[in-house]
């Protein structure tokens, strides 16, 4: 079948949807001339649109998203992603981090689907249901502290943000929240209120959420100092920081709790200092401030342990999950101690949805398949490789002066490009390193047949790769990017 049937079809069968039949007949003579577009030798490499989709979703999709490539999806297997152009991509966004397992992975879409045929929507007002206590019969083993053994589910990252707000406030009758320069939380309001990654999340949309301020992340932008600046001091000069806070802005009499991301994520994938983490437990002991980690993207092996903080040894008072939890079916989960959990008045957490059966079946078996598929052996083989590859490009002689760092944990990587960006005024800026380097490098590896994406007001792309990806696709992947920045850089 050509191509070009082949798309015909595609819309027919989904004829009962949205397209108008007007478009089928567009689609067919686009596909003609998509499939005489893609033998030809101008399309190799490049990236194709689907056209009268591409068209109809302009029309009627919200420009309040933005996406990476005006391609559509049609199919996921593994690391790979098949387009409605026909070109098949090496995945190296996981859906911004959420498919760890790989699109589709066959275990976890089967117990999903096993689950479908036997309760979708077990409503968690209405009854406990089976799937959301086996599920947390999976996690109590592997939280990164014994006392996190009270959970509540709900449905993205965000959401359980809201939730852990409204736990901290709540159970100690004070207001304000301490949060991280650069850190993302979520679009909703008070995950907006306290996301500081880039202004384009809250401009426009005040009043925010009160009662937040800021404390620096130990990352060396941060403190106006270079890459290699001396850990140590930036921990100290950081954790000073927050000391202030405390004295000049916000009395810990009227202070909730410290929110962190053990691995700064939209904030340019920066891992915290153990010795940062573990200075703010002893703030938050100090003060009577609760500690709130956000593993929504650092946690469910994507650093190379089950969940990042294992790595300092801290134990949160809350801890929110989310994305590769069900690896792509949507859920998220407020973990704490029942000691903390007890004070909540019944009825004030949860939602219509919160906790899906289909979700929690799903999540039961990506726990197993952690287990029988040795997925953090993999992570940890995987990130030798790529940053073996990464740090020798750094030290290339005539790429490497483009690159500021290389840096992150597991497979949760960042290379950080010596580019101007919003931050020209940074002392650490080559002025002579082609402009916008990171958004450039994504592009070229979309044409190449790769999804990068990037991260941070900084130019900086970042790596999240399935976490059983092969060796063999990995090698491909850093191939595919390694071509790419020779070849921009070489363009300027
Ligand atoms: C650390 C962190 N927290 C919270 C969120 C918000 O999650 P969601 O997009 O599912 O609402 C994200 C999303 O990227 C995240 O990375």
């Amino acid at each position: 079948m050509s191509l070009g049937q082949n798309l015909l079809r595609t819309a027919s069968r989904n004829s009962h949807a949205l397209v108008p039949r007007a478009l089928y007949v567009e689609s067919f003579w686009w596909s003609i001339s998509l499939t005489s577009f893609v033998s030809s030798p101008r399309c190799r490499g490049r990236s194709i649109t689907t056209a009268p989709l591409l068209d109809f979703a302009q029309r009627h999709v919200t420009k309040g998203l933005n996406h990476l490539t005006e391609d559509v999806m049609v199919k996921g297997e593994g690391s790979w992603v098949t387009m409605q152009s026909g070109r098949k991509l090496l995945d190296f966004t996981c859906g911004i981090g959420v498919t760890n397992l790989g699109h589709c992975h066959p275990k976890v879409s089967k117990a999903a689907a096993d689950q479908c045929l036997n309760l979708v929507h077990g409503q968690c007002s209405i009854a406990y249901h089976e799937p959301y206590l086996r599920l947390i019969e999976r996690l109590l083993p592997i939280m990164p502290h014994p006392s996190l053994d009270s959970f509540y589910f709900v449905n993205s990252g965000s959401e359980a943000v809201e939730g852990a707000l409204k736990m901290v406030r709540g159970i100690t009758r004070k207001q304000n929240i301490i949060t991280m320069q650069g850190a993302y939380h979520g679009r909703t309001f008070g995950a907006m209120a306290i996301t500081k990654s880039k202004t384009v999340y809250a401009h426009g949309f005040a009043p925010l959420m009160p009662g937040v301020v800021t404390a620096p992340f130990p990352y060396w932008h941060h403190f106006n100092a270079e890459p290699g600046v001396n850990e140590t001091e930036l921990v100290n000069a950081s954790l000073y920081q927050v000391e202030l806070l405390l004295s000049q802005q916000t009395a810990p009499t009227d202070t909730a709790a410290i929110i962190i991301e053990p691995v700064l994520g939209e904030g340019g994938y920066v891992p915290a200092p153990p010795a940062f983490l573990q200075g703010l437990r002893t703030i938050c002991d100090k003060h009577g401030l609760l500690l709130i980690i956000d593993e929504v993207q650092s946690g469910f092996g994507r650093t190379g342990r089950m969940f990042s903080i294992e790595y300092s040894g801290v134990r949160p008072d809350i801890m929110v999950i989310a994305k590769g939890l069900a690896n792509g079916f949507p859920l998220s989960a407020v973990v704490s101690t029942k000691e903390l959990t007890d004070k909540l008045k019944p009825g004030t957490m949860g939602g219509t949805y919160a906790g899906n059966a289909v979700s929690c079946a799903a999540a039961i078996a990506v726990a197993d398949a952690f287990k029988e598929e040795n997925i953090l052996d993999n992570v940890k083989a995987r990130s030798t490789e790529l940053f073996r590859e990464l740090k020798a490009l750094e030290a290339d002689s005539t790429v490497g002066q483009h690159i500021l760092e290389v840096r992150g944990q597991g497979l949760m990587v960042a290379v950080e490009f010596a580019s101007p960006s919003h931050s020209t005024f940074d002392p650490v800026i080559k002025k002579d390193t082609t402009a916008n380097l990171a958004m450039k490098v994504s592009k070229r590896c979309l044409e190449k047949g790769m999804l990068l994406l990037t991260t941070s007001v900084y130019e900086t792309v970042r790596f999240i790769p399935p976490l059983n990806i092969s060796a063999k696709d990995l090698a491909r992947g850093i191939a595919i990017f390694k071509e790419a920045v020779e070849e921009v850089v070489g363009e300027r």
